[in-house]
């Protein structure tokens, strides 16, 4: 039989490290996987760090193109800096090249880069390619909200579940014990007339971004009935009997790891919107910790920004949403510890306020490239209640927009948030 062909698109932090684990597995699981997993570079150049064991002082000023210094020294010196790759991690440049045969796309870089990509990538894929989307954040456009897996499945014809959990990529790089969820429910294939993906949000946004071209009528209507609530009728192409299966079985087989546990679920929604609003709770919590009010603080804006994660799944995405695996996966709360302690957004956000400078700045300044999707994420939720009038439902997410913004203050936010005073 024949085996999958692995492609991770992006090469970040996160990218990287994804690229790690899954090229770990297609070495452990040759009998599933073929070896040699691509990973797509958005190729820039660079100068190799003084303090990096790969530095040449006779070269030091030469930049030179990051895809080759991964290629040669098997590590990302810019964005996964002292993490050795497995050489069977093959850095390219061309993202068509990059994707070409491959029945496993993996998609991981920030989230505001999906859209050009995917661009680029339609007709270029297998047609029963399937994904997994990394990407935390969610698709905000004029007509509504979308996760970036259905959307990125809808918009290439595949079907696309999502990875999410408590997982800074610094920790998991080097093989510190963490765990994440893999939410994967494509729906069943029956050859006699259309699947309908089961995971459907009631809200889905038009796909608007010209990612089609204009004589795709039947994509458009697609995303008109999307748009209208109504079931998806995205022709799904079987994945060829001599391919394993991809299931649940096979993409366990793929990403676990002795230090990267998974757990397979169904709730591609759940898992998805766990991810993307966690970065607003932790832009929160960075700002109650950089004004030094303490962990008490931090721990009510956690329970506070929970409480709306949870009713933002219900109110929106409430068809399919499992409010369990907001308070048991790694995906829901404990991806919300993790990155209210230590992740970029919390971090930037804290800086930010110690330092009386905005968290754009501090992301340009201190994150050597890397991106923050929590003030994205932000300003993407919020435009979404306020033209709904729900901003008032969701006072943290609406606080830290309006901070972002500086339209109200760190000190705003126990009022803001305040519950019922009981008359006070
Ligand atoms: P990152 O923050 O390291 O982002 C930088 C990446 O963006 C680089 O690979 C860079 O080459 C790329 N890039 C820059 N300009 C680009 C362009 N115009 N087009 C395409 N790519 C461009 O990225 P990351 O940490 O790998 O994050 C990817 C996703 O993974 C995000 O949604 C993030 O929320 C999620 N995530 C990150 C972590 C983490 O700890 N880093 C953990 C879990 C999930
Ligand atoms: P940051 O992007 O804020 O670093 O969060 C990383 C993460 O998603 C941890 O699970």
């Amino acid at each position: 039989g024949k085996k999958h062909k692995v492609t991770v698109v992006g090469s970040g932090n996160w990218g990287s490290t994804i690229s790690k684990i899954v090229a770990e597995n297609t070495r452990a699981h040759t009998d599933l996987f073929e070896e040699a997993v691509q990973m797509w570079v958005y190729e820039e150049e660079i100068t190799i760090p003084k303090d990096s064991p790969h530095y040449d002082a006779s070269n030091a000023d030469k930049p030179r193109k990051l895809t080759e210094i991964i290629n040669q020294y098997h590590e990302n010196p810019k964005y996964l800096p002292g993490i050795a790759l497995p050489e069977n991690v093959v850095a390219n440049p061309s993202l068509q090249d990059a994707v070409r045969n491959s029945t496993i796309l993996i998609f991981n870089l920030p989230h505001q880069f999906i859209g050009n990509v995917c661009k680029q990538l339609k007709g270029h894929i297998l047609p029963f390619a399937r994904g997994i989307s990394c990407i935390k954040g969610v698709n905000v456009s004029d007509d509504g909200i979308s996760l970036f897996s259905e959307w990125i499945g809808e918009g290439l014809g595949i079907y696309c579940g999502a990875l999410s959990g408590a997982n800074i990529a610094s920790e998991i790089a080097a093989e510190k014990w963490s765990e994440t969820t893999i939410a994967y429910d494509p729906p069943p294939m029956d050859s006699s007339r259309n699947p309908t993906p089961s995971n459907r949000s009631p809200v889905a946004s038009t796909f608007d971004l010209s990612i089609t071209c204009a004589d795709d009528s039947a994509y458009h209507q697609q995303q008109h009935r999307s748009a209208n609530g109504e079931e998806s009728k995205t022709k799904l192409t079987a994945v060829p009997p001599e391919y394993p299966p991809l299931d649940h079985e096979t993409f366990a087989h793929l990403f676990h790891r002795p230090y990267f546990h998974v757990s397979m679920v169904s709730d591609v929604a759940g898992v998805s919107l766990g991810g993307a609003l966690k970065n607003i709770v932790a832009l929160a919590a960075g700002f109650v910790d950089g004004r030094g009010w303490g962990d008490n603080a931090k721990a009510a804006v956690m329970r506070v920004g929970l409480m709306e994660m949870v009713r933002f799944g219900k109110e929106f995405f409430g068809q399919t949403v499992h409010a369990g695996t907001f308070t048991e996966e790694s995906a829901g709360v404990a991806d919300l510890i993790t990155s209210c302690s230590g992740g970029r957004n919390f971090r930037c956000a804290k800086m930010a306020v110690e330092r009386g400078v905005s968290v754009d700045e501090v992301e340009r300044t201190e994150l050597n490239g890397q991106m923050l999707q929590g003030t994205t994420t932000a300003r993407e939720v919020n435009s979404f209640l306020k033209t709904r009038g729900k901003e008032g439902d969701y006072p943290l997410f609406t606080a830290v927009i309006g901070i972002l913004d500086g339209k109200y203050k760190v000190d705003d936010i126990p009022s803001l948030v305040a519950t019922q005073a009981h008359g006070l």
